[in-house]
């Protein structure tokens, strides 16, 4: 391997742009060798003044340019199965973006494509996984002091939804960070989904379902909440208390900084994920670099992204339906067999 990773990103807009700045600046150990994305124009101005990256149209001709040694990638959702399974091929180490495929026979065809392998060779980009606070909840679930969490609480905020957000997004796109996190987090499977929906915001667009309360139950017969309100306009603001038999644990408070002028107090709010999620971000591609640096895959997995997706189909059928509707995972292959690694 070369004294940096070299490192192909597919998709240079929102996730991937900053992905790239990243690898450039953030993180060590790694430097960006190839970028593809369709819009051309998009891909050469996310690697401007960088030295060393070839620049595709095509995401398969990155994966076979000099230099790389990984990829990631940040294309939207419904293209990740192919440069995952050509990753695969070429034995190349991946961090996928969530979705990791947003239809589950897709994702299964990357799980059973992984599992063939014997070995893991993707990490899926649950990045709350690597947020301070989830991992300080994590841990505390996890030593027992609490007793047994029997609820989760959730919140997922963002100030307006972007153009062409449905209605089905806020449980497949949104939520899908929740029901990774408390898979994680309970060490246990969602088995069922109910979803309830108030009248909706007059400040969403026309037709869209917003706010939504997404209700899930696990094999492990806890419950959790998840309200999703995408055009609440003041904040993107992500929290989660965890009930337990012996107490409470809350994270998510917006705890950034407090102004007190003129006889008031002002909390500010985050106003994206980017900023929420910044130091996550960092430490979740920082350990991706390291780990594949020594030949090694952590973090979220493959089946992970294929539950998610299971999960949030069953979602979308939940908010059609108006009705409980069951989760049925096909069988886990040996490879993952432990949920919370
Ligand atoms: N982890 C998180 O918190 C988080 C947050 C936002 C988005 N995401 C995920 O990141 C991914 C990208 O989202 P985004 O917000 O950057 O979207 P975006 O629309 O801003 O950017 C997507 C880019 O991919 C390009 N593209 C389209 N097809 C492609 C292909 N086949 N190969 C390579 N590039 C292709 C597009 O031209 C565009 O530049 C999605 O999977 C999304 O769900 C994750």
């Amino acid at each position: 391997m070369a004294e940096l990773l070299g490192v192909a990103v597919l998709g240079a807009g929102h996730m991937g742009a900053d992905h790239i700045r990243r690898l450039d600046q953030v993180v060590s150990g790694a430097r960006v060798a190839a970028v593809a994305d369709p819009d051309l124009d998009r891909a050469k101005d996310a690697v401007a003044g960088l030295d060393g990256v070839t620049v595709h149209a095509d995401p398969l001709a990155a994966l076979d340019a000099p230099g790389v040694e990984a990829v990631l990638i940040a294309s939207p959702g419904p293209a990740h199965e192919e440069p995952l399974l050509a990753a695969f091929e070429r034995g190349l180490p991946v961090l996928c973006e969530k979705p990791m495929v947003p239809d589950s026979t897709g994702a299964l065809r990357v799980v059973e494509a992984e599992a063939g392998l014997g070995r893991r060779l993707a990490q899926i980009g649950f990045m709350r996984r690597y947020d301070a606070e989830y991992r300080r909840l994590k841990s505390l679930l996890d030593g027992g002091g609490l007793g047994r969490p029997l609820m989760l609480h959730c919140t997922h905020r963002n100030v307006s939804s972007p153009p062409g957000f449905t209605s089905a997004m806020l449980i497949n796109s949104s939520v899908s960070h929740e029901i990774d996190a408390a898979r994680w987090l309970l060490g246990q499977e969602l088995t069922a989904v109910t979803v309830l929906r108030p009248r909706p915001s007059s400040d969403a667009p026309d037709g869209l379902l917003d706010p939504q309360l997404v209700l899930f139950e696990t094999d492990g017969g806890a419950l959790v909440d998840v309200e999703v309100f995408v055009n609440c306009g003041f904040g993107y603001q992500v929290r989660c208390e965890a009930v337990c038999e012996r107490g409470s644990a809350r994270i998510g408070e917006d705890h950034t900084m407090l102004v007190t002028s003129a006889g008031g107090a002002r909390a500010e709010v985050a106003q994206d994920y980017l900023v929420r999620f910044a130091d996550a971000y960092d430490r979740e591609v920082q350990a991706w670099v390291d780990a594949t640096r020594q030949g090694l895959v952590t973090g979220p997995s493959s089946w992970d992204g294929y539950a998610s997706s299971v999960v949030a189909e069953a979602g979308v059928r939940a908010l059609e339906s108006g009705g409980r509707t069951a989760v049925e995972l096909a069988p886990r292959p040996d490879l993952y067999a432990d949920l919370s690694r």
